[in-house]
């Protein structure tokens, strides 16, 4: 008799009420989805836009004038990152895992997001979004 209280106390709910044949939808489950596939979706739509047109040698830009500097320009919701003398690459700040934007950090071709660690290269072939970007002197033209 022990046994059995025991087991009602700590089994499932659903189980129990589906072994008195009672319908349910429940899940046993306690577990968080921590993925979800609609707010990657919505995150990481490619949303036509029109190109822009940045000065870097405005102080904003400040940390794209030396090779290897970088930038999370949130106004625009794009990663910029200097490759060399002649290259930036830019990229959209949307995390593909869950499409936050602002937890940024840049070290050795690597972008890591701050929320769960993810990270991703900057070389335009890995899961960060990357657009066409074209530098002139300090005029950088971004295509989207
Ligand atoms: S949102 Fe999870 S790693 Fe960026």
């Amino acid at each position: 008799m022990n046994d059995r209280r025991n087991f009602l106390k700590t089994a499932c709910k659903p189980f129990i009420l589906a072994a008195f044949s009672i319908p349910l939808l429940e899940s046993c489950s306690t577990e968080d989805e921590t993925f979800s596939s609609e707010t990657n979706q919505d995150n990481n739509a490619i949303i036509p836009r029109e190109p822009i047109i940045i000065d870097i040698s405005k102080n904003t830009f400040n940390n794209l004038q030396d090779v290897g500097g970088w930038l999370n320009y949130l106004e625009e919701n794009i990663l910029l990152v200097r490759i060399s003398e002649e290259e930036i690459r830019v990229f959209n700040n949307s995390c593909p895992h869950q499409g936050n934007k602002d937890k940024w950090s840049y070290s050795e071709g690597i972008f890591e997001c701050g929320y769960h660690n993810n990270r991703y290269s900057d070389n335009c072939t890995g899961s960060l979004t990357c657009y066409e970007a074209s530098l002139v002197d300090n005029i950088l033209t971004i295509n989207f």
